[in-house]
């Protein structure tokens, strides 16, 4: 995932699902893009997650396209365990969601995860609602235990 472009082209609209580096022409396009109010307790803005990013040098990011434009955000930083890898942001602009955007965004940067010899995703959720958890769990993530200090659910999926 290191400065090329991967794409995929599974969506049900036939759009091609890419990860792209965020660059000084794009990163205010990246911060417009929001959930709905209702999920606005699942994720952080993606300005505070870029701006987070800067004080963990470990974390990465990128944009999720759908064709040429920007529908999205994901970002990553290593687990404790070496072989490990932490989903730590991730989110659909909300006009763009239900479209098969995040599957195949997820599923594109799993694939570009086993390439780097790293056999398990971690993450963590908020529960609630319309919260993300059946959305993880159909992409193969499990409950892996008690709740968080902070709130969050974990969730692991083994690669
Ligand atoms: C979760 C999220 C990223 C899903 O993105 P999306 O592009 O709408 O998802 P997709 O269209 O690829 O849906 C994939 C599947 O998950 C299901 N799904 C999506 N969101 C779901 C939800 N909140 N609850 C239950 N199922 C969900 C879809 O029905 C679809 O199932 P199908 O393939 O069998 O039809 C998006 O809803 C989002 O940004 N939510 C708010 C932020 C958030 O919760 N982020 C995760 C926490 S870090």
């Amino acid at each position: 995932l290191t400065g090329q472009c991967l794409s995929k082209d599974v969506t049900r609209g036939g759009a091609v699902v890419s990860l792209r580096e965020i660059t000084a022409d794009t990163v205010r396009a990246i911060c417009a893009l929001e959930t709905s109010d209702a999920q606005k307790g699942f994720v952080s803005p993606n300005s505070v997650s870029i701006a987070q990013a800067h004080f963990h040098p470990t974390a990465r990011f990128k944009a999720i396209y759908a064709d040429d434009t920007p529908v999205g955000f994901i970002m990553w930083r290593p687990a404790e365990e070496p072989d490990a890898c932490y989903l730590w942001r991730f989110m659909i602009d909300q006009s763009h969601q239900g479209r098969g955007y995040g599957r195949a965004a997820l599923q594109l940067w799993l694939e570009s995860l086993t390439t780097q010899a790293i056999r398990m995703v971690k993450t963590s959720y908020v529960a609630g609602d319309a919260g993300p958890r059946e959305f993880y769990r159909s992409l193969g993530f499990q409950d892996a235990g008690e709740v968080k200090p902070n709130g969050e659910w974990p969730m692991t999926l083994a690669l």
